[in-house]
């Protein structure tokens, strides 16, 4: 091969060379789009999550079925989580209010309803009764479920130490709300429930 011939290979290797830059370059130029700052796209369930996540209030959780909890729950053990609540109230017949109102009764007891006791305006915002539901969610996270209430509490986490202190609570009135019955377990019901004819 002579000096001629290698000249004609390396300038076709540069030519090469060159060639694919301005390609890569002009294709850069054309195609290079800035990067918008929020995606275009959504992605269901994963900005849901993003979105409960960055608010204040939690996860809604699901409740359990009080008839078949409530009989299984450790009513001592909730008078132990009951000191907690005992730093600011009250629960004896009778008893005064502190911080916070007494709690005597208090399940079923309409909301915000102790005339001796001055409430929030966020308290005072309803006098829906205290069913079982309604505690068992305020007491997770008063603040979440009553938004300004001045109970500075921060909540009982455990879904466990809830249902043992309602059904502690529950005991302390006089005149107890019925445990409702256990839910119907969907597929044994049909059968129970439609006698045949004889
Ligand atoms: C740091 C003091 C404090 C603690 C601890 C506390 N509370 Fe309260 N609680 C309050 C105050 C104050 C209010 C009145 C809230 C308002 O008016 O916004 C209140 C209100 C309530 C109410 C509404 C009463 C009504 O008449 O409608 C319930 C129910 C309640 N508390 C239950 C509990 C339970 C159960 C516990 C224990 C797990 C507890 N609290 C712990 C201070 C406290």
């Amino acid at each position: 091969m002579d000096s001629f011939e290698w000249n004609k290979i390396a300038g076709a290797v540069l030519g090469t060379l060159i060639l694919v830059l301005v390609v890569k370059f002009a294709s850069e130029a054309i195609f290079d789009v800035p990067k918008p700052a929020k995606p275009g796209y959504v992605v269901e369930g994963v900005t849901e999550e993003v979105a409960a996540s960055s608010t204040a209030a939690p996860a809604e959780e699901a409740l359990p079925d009080f008839g078949t909890e409530l009989p299984k729950a450790d009513a001592a053990a909730g008078q132990k989580v009951s000191q907690r609540c005992e730093q600011c109230h009250d629960i004896s017949k009778g008893g005064p209010d502190k911080i916070g109102p007494n709690l005597w009764g208090i399940v079923g007891r309409a909301r915000a309803s102790r005339a001796s006791f001055s409430y929030s305006s966020a308290m005072m915002s309803s006098h829906a009764p205290w069913t079982f539901e309604a505690l068992f969610r305020y007491l997770k996270s008063p603040q979440a479920v009553v938004p300004g209430t001045k109970m500075s509490f921060a909540g009982l986490r455990s879904a466990q130490d809830r249902l043992n202190l309602l059904a502690w609570l529950r005991t302390q009135s006089d005149a107890p709300v019925p445990i409702p019955p256990p839910a119907a377990k969907a597929p044994a019901a049909p059968a129970a429930a439609a006698p045949k004819k004889t």
